[in-house]
């Protein structure tokens, strides 16, 4: 009964091509592309062409500038694209389509990494979800974005001598831990105003966002024979006076400005010397005591201290 069995299988078949031709492009496309796909090795295919990593950072929010403890905490938007030689495939054969987006870990990711970070755990600190995969034809690969939000945690030597009339500038270092530059290579996407985004940053309080740099270097560790690709972002904040200006500078000078004018006036100029001395020695802890929100150890101390203690000293008197 061959004609049987050919009815059978034609049936069979036609039910398979029918089951296939309904399963949405998407998978299709995931299940063709991922199937010999190994995700933990790096898709390069040419012995001497590195993987060019394109570096894009927008600066979302400050979000605290810690003095005593020297470090920065922003809120950052990454986005890294690189060309995946292992992906790719040909439009035609998949109803035209060319983007898919998978999961973050379906696909081989670089390990960029920030260099002065204080946070060790990746996923405190970056949150991972799709990649943005599209296709450039069969033979040539696909671009893939990767395209998450960061909390970075940096230190940052900050310089109090100006306080509150201070500029600080703090230096985030990218690059790949493990892959040398000639496995990955690092380099900085630029935006109109700068190497850091600022379309959407929100404006801060206390800090305002003056200038940004970025400076590729390609370092030697002792390590390892070949280098390593750094990108240095440079952020430079400069801090908003008015607060201080307001509550510590202006009432100070005024007081000042007062009791200058009663020691001259005074019946007794000896015993007002007097009180000076005494109220400063006693005032001095609590008006360190205040200034050490700020200041960390003894040795940065601004300009502009030596005056709020004077002030200080003034205001305890008064009341006095
Ligand atoms: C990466 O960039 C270098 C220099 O621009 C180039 O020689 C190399 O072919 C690029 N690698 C890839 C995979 O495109
Ligand atoms: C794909 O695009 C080509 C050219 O734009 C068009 O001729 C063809 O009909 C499209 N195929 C599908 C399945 O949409
Ligand atoms: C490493 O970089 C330096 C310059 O930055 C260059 O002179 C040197 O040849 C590089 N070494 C290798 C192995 O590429």
């Amino acid at each position: 009964m061959p004609n049987f069995y050919a009815i059978l299988t034609s049936i069979f078949f036609s039910g398979v091509l029918s089951l296939n031709s309904e399963l949405p492009i998407q998978y299709e496309l995931a299940n063709n592309i991922l199937e010999n796909y190994q995700k933990g090795l790096i898709p390069k295919v040419k012995k001497d062409s590195p993987i060019n990593v394109s570096m894009s950072i927008q600066l979302y929010q400050i979000i605290q500038v810690n003095e005593p403890q020297q470090f920065l905490l922003l809120n950052a938007w990454v986005v890294e694209r690189w060309v995946d030689q292992m992906l790719g495939w040909d439009p035609d054969e998949f109803d035209n389509e060319t983007e898919i987006m998978v999961r973050h870990d379906d696909v081989w990711l670089p390990d960029t990494t920030l260099y002065n970070s204080l946070e060790m755990d990746d996923s405190a600190s970056k949150k991972l979800t799709h990649v943005k995969v599209t296709t450039l034809g069969k033979q040539r690969g696909a671009r893939i974005e990767l395209l998450y939000p960061t909390i970075y945690k940096i230190s940052c030597l900050l310089n109090l001598r100006f306080f509150p009339f201070d500029m600080q500038k703090c230096r985030m270092t990218f690059g790949s831990w493990s892959f040398d530059n000639s496995l990955i290579d690092y380099y900085p996407h630029i935006f109109k105003n700068g190497p850091v985004g600022l379309q959407n940053f929100l404006e801060n309080d206390a800090w305002s966002v003056l200038v940004t740099h970025v400076d590729r270097q390609e370092k030697k560790y002792s390590c390892c024979p070949n280098n390593y690709t750094l990108l240095h972002y440079d952020v430079v904040i400069q801090r908003k006076p008015l607060y201080y200006v307001l509550n510590l500078i202006a009432p100070t000078a005024v007081i000042t400005f007062i009791s200058i004018i009663g020691f001259f006036t005074s019946v007794n100029p000896f015993t007002n010397f007097c009180n000076v001395c005494v109220w400063k020695l006693i005032s001095n802890p609590y008006m360190s005591l205040f200034l050490s929100r700020y200041v960390s150890c003894a040795s940065v101390v601004s300009f502009f201290f030596p005056l709020a203690t004077f002030g200080d000293v003034d205001v305890v008197m008064l009341l006095g």
